[in-house]
């Protein structure tokens, strides 16, 4: 009899945006003429900038002629793509080997699949709250996981504990859910500490283009980061890329522990289970490092930043606490009158048809808090924070 993963068993029936569509979809349901306002998972709604498609449409006629067809591209990417993203680099001061840079088809896939090259008895450090991928792929392959708790008090910036050590940490910063971005020294503290132990870091750098202010926008912009951290990163929420599919992946040729190179590794790994992301999708993304590109990407970027102080401009007329939405498309929030996430969830999706993410989701650390983004249109941002001021003021 075959068996299954029973590693499964362990894991929440279904994952939280799966969770929070099934509980919208059964209410919108029930209330037919509600106008539902989706501000839970981090989908953007600006099209692709028009150099991307410029981009794309040309790629299209490409592959319409023999003489410029592409079959089966570099499993790790084209070089043009790559030295694009090599360039992005060099303007953060950080210099990169384009053998380094591996394209793919999100961040989150990357975050999951890296795990293939990790030894099933590591150990794993993620903050609470946190993105679920983290913890739900590593429950998959059956590792231990352990928490490092963000508060109010710390920022939702936790820092090394030496009491609290794993082979395998998760950063991400700008942070999804919480929106709270680390400083130079607070990563150098995890850089240091990643070295020490001779853990990995998993640097998930997904809402880079969001920091606003004078913040690290790239791990390896930290001394000594390359010799233990993996950095992830995509176009999805920066270029509108989120149903396109593209993103990289930081290898440093650094990186080695017992005595194997994990870039070596990472290749072997997708030159055997990946076949690469589309040529056209490549083309895409590549326009987004143009100079049009990187000035449509900036509007769309102002345009959500717009968005996020209509949000937090309601939570200060309504005394409501947050964090976020400065160097973030996140904005994280007490939920007001003492309500629990998911009590505030309902309330807020009754009263007012808006839907957000309830903190307690992404972890226990979470609960009593919630999340909302700025993905939406301005004119549904508004709408939604009218609603959310008229039943809460
Ligand atoms: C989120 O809402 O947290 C993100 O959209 C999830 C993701 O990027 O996979």
């Amino acid at each position: 009899m075959a068996t299954i993963n029973q590693h499964y068993w362990n894991l929440k029936e279904s994952y939280l945006f799966s969770e929070i569509a099934h509980r919208v979809n059964a209410y919108q349901a029930a209330h037919p003429d509600a106008h539902i306002i989706r501000m839970g998972i981090g989908d953007v709604t600006l099209p692709l900038p028009p150099a991307v498609i410029e981009a794309m449409h040309k790629a299209v006629d490409e592959m319409a002629h023999a003489e410029t067809f592409r079959g089966y591209g570099p499993e790790q990417g084209y070089d043009f793509l790559k030295d694009a993203v090599k360039g992005y680099y060099e303007k953060k001061g950080v210099e990169l080997q384009p053998d380094e840079i591996f394209i793919s088809d999100g961040a989150k896939s990357d975050l999951g699949n890296i795990l293939d090259i990790l030894g099933l008895d590591n150990t794993v450090l993620v903050t609470d709250p946190v993105y679920p991928v983290y913890v739900d792929t590593n429950k998959m392959s059956g590792r231990s996981i352990f928490f490092a708790q963000a508060t109010e008090q710390n920022g939702f910036l936790p820092l090394p504990d030496p009491h609290l050590t794993a082979d395998i940490i998760y950063l991400c910063s700008p942070n999804n859910p919480t929106g709270a971005v680390y400083n130079r020294e607070q990563l150098k503290m995890w850089v240091d500490f990643a070295n020490q132990n001779e853990s990995i870091l998993l640097f998930d750098a997904a809402y880079e283009a969001f920091v606003s202010e004078d913040l690290p926008r790239s791990i390896y912009e930290i001394e000594g980061a390359k010799t233990c951290a993996i950095e992830f990163c995509s176009f999805s929420k920066t270029a509108g890329f989120t149903g396109t599919r593209c993103g990289y992946t930081v290898v440093p040729l650094d990186l080695i522990r017992q005595e194997t190179s994990l870039n070596k590794l990472w290749l072997r790994r997708q030159t055997t289970k990946f076949n690469g992301v589309p040529y056209i999708v490549q083309r895409g993304a590549a326009a987004v490092f143009s100079p049009e590109g990187q000035k449509q990407v900036q509007e769309n970027i102002d345009y959500y930043r717009r968005n996020a102080k209509v949000i937090t401009d309601t939570l200060d007329k309504l005394g409501i606490w947050y964090t976020g939405g400065k160097n973030s498309p996140y904005i994280w929030l007490k939920c007001p009158r003492s309500m629990d996430s998911w009590s505030f969830f309902d309330f807020l999706l009754e009263k007012a048809n808006v839907v957000g993410t309830p903190g307690q989701g992404f972890g226990q650390c979470g609960e009593g808090y919630f999340r909302l983004t700025a993905f939406s249109s301005h004119e549904l941002t508004q709408k939604a924070m009218d609603r959310l001021y008229s039943i809460l003021r």
